[in-house]
């Protein structure tokens, strides 16, 4: 009698590895590959991130939403090393990464995308993608004297830049400027880039916001499809019809708390989430002003990075913790305005 095995929803999702997880905040998952404890977070008198305990389950994708400032991308932040906790502890895959730069975040195999998409304009789609191998052996610099090595390692590269672009369907537009893409675009070449450093999970900070339907449904296809092969996918949404389309769970966050978990339908359905953290103003657009202060920053990071090659020291790979790093670039980075 194996009809039943089957029965899962459309998504593709499976609910087995959440069918004893209780509806709560912090619950406990059967297999967490990301688990932080007390991470906070103040911006002056603001507490933007307090979140007590969060565990992500490995091969799921997890939605997290709530309200405009709920601290879902201060958390992404965090979480990638690309701003500091005032405390908190994190594990991925078992190792802390907690207190870790960016790059090495990435390295260790979570990579993150942006709120408002940071592509190079001024690069090439090929090059962007390229970019996005940041940690692959072509950067150790001892490694770059031996031409050999290095001509091989570019070559992977551009390979596999060649094939994800394929797969996205960017492929046509290698060679044009990746200012020139549409929004929705550049939120595909993103991914797309994301997914050179051969990542174990991906953050996605609204992946679908300000991507036309067409795309987002592509989008929606590609982001099923890395679960499927196996990858964890914690993304950022405030669509909720997306929400509940693509995640396998969600979690709710409000005024830097988590205040609900649970299978996103039930989740949503909960009045008391409704009203209190997705009722109506959830959705507004970031201000013009938001986003050109967030793009000056981008260019200036860009512009630090890129006056500098990133190299670093293979041994690094497999270190633990503990800040010490070389002030090298990160991966998913830079750049570019905000498509919403
Ligand atoms: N660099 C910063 N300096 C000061 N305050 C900040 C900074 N970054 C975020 N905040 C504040 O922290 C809170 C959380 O912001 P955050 O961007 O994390 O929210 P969010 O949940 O991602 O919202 P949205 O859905 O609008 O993207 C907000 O009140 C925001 O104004
Ligand atoms: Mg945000």
């Amino acid at each position: 009698m194996a009809a039943d095995t089957r029965s899962v929803p459309a998504s593709g999702a499976r609910p087995d590895v959440f069918g004893d997880v209780p509806r709560r905040p912090g619950a406990p998952k059967a297999d967490a590959i990301l688990v932080a404890d007390h991470v906070t977070r103040r911006f002056g008198g603001l507490t933007a991130v307090d979140v007590d305990h969060l565990e992500v389950q490995r091969g799921a994708i997890t939605a997290l939403i709530g309200p405009n400032g709920a601290g879902k991308t201060t958390l992404f932040n965090l979480l990638t090393g690309f701003d500091r906790a005032d405390h908190g502890t994190w594990t991925f895959q078992g190792r802390r990464i907690s207190g870790l730069p960016a790059y090495r975040v990435a390295r260790s195999g979570m990579v993150r995308t942006f709120q408002l998409t940071r592509t190079l304009p001024r690069l090439s789609v090929l090059d962007n993608m390229r970019l996005g191998a940041g940690q692959q052996r072509g950067e150790n610099a001892w490694r770059a004297l031996v031409p050999g090595i290095w001509r091989s390692q570019e070559n992977e590269v551009t390979e596999r830049a060649e094939q994800l672009l394929r797969r996205f369907n960017l492929d046509r537009l290698r060679d044009d400027l990746a200012g020139t893409l549409s929004g929705g675009q550049r939120k595909l070449l993103e991914l797309a880039r994301s997914l050179m450093a051969e990542p174990t999970m991906v953050m996605l900070d609204e992946p679908m916001a300000g991507v036309n339907p067409a795309l987002t449904q592509s989008l929606l296809e590609h982001v099923k499809q890395l679960r499927d092969e196996g990858l964890t996918v914690l993304f950022v949404e405030h669509d909720m019809d997306m929400v509940r389309d693509v995640s396998d769970w969600a979690v709710v966050m409000a005024e830097g708390h988590l205040v609900a978990e649970g299978p996103p339908a039930d989740v949503m359905a909960d009045p008391a989430v409704i009203d209190a953290y997705l009722g109506g103003h959830h959705d507004a657009p970031r201000t013009e002003a938001d986003e050109q202060a967030q793009l000056a920053e981008a260019e200036s990071e860009i512009e630090t990075e890129l006056s500098g090659p990133a190299h670093d020291d293979e041994a690094d790979r497999d270190h633990e913790a503990e800040g010490a790093d070389d002030g090298a670039a990160v991966t998913t980075d830079h750049d570019e305005e905000g498509t919403r």
